[in-house]
């Protein structure tokens, strides 16, 4: 694989968080680190099967297989990066500025801020392995909170990813009874970094109050 196609592993500095563990935060990169590694090993893995042009009837088995994987560690590659992002040491807050535009989204997509906080929250405490994500429509500008399945099932194509949180228990295990999840979900809030959130809205993309 050629340099500029192989990913590396993004950098976090987040020692220090509230209610999520350094050690929490140095496994979960190093799982971080794995999805990285697998999603340049199988990009290399399928490359192979193209190199003559055409994938054989005999290699369609194996090669369907890595193609469903790719799915799989590339989105736990590319949440990890949003999850990571989206955390900051040192937040004061655990809500966005009522001026922001976060805010103002979350008001008109939602009705109030607080019922898609309530929707968000929900979500993430759904049974099950998986993410709450919420995104934005890039074509009217409107929230919409999803429960994302393992890494790849839920996800909505073309939708920008403004806040994700990492539900998988590896998550909070080291801090959190399985049965504690709701506690993981409050020590997220306190350190979400809302301003990365805001840097994720499209500028252009306000919602509007026919947005369909
Ligand atoms: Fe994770």
């Amino acid at each position: 694989m050629t340099d500029v196609l192989t990913y590396k592993p993004k950098q976090f500095d987040l020692s220090g968080l509230k209610g999520i563990s350094d050690q929490t935060l140095e496994m979960h990169f190093k799982l971080y680190e794995g999805y990285v590694k697998e999603t340049n090993r199988l990009t290399d893995k399928i490359a192979e099967f193209l190199k003559d042009g055409h994938v054989d009837q005999e290699e369609m088995p194996a090669y369907s297989e890595l193609t469903r994987r790719l799915g799989f560690e590339y989105n736990g590659m590319v949440l990890h990066e949003y999850y990571f992002g989206n955390m900051k040491k040192g937040s004061t807050t655990t809500d966005p500025e009522k001026t922001s535009n976060f805010f103002k989204l979350a008001e008109e997509s939602f009705g109030t801020y607080d019922i898609w906080k309530a929707d968000f929250v929900g979500i993430g405490k759904m049974r099950g392995v998986g993410w709450a994500v919420c995104y934005q429509n890039p074509a009217n500008g409107r929230l919409s909170n999803h429960w994302i399945t393992l890494h790849e099932v839920g996800n909505v194509s073309g939708f920008n990813p403004v806040l994700v949180m990492d539900v998988w228990e590896h998550a909070f295990l080291l801090d959190y009874k399985p049965a504690e999840r709701p506690k993981y979900i409050e020590a997220f809030f306190s350190n979400i970094d809302w301003q990365s959130c805001e840097s994720r809205l499209r500028p252009d993309a306000a919602a509007t109050s026919n947005a369909g």
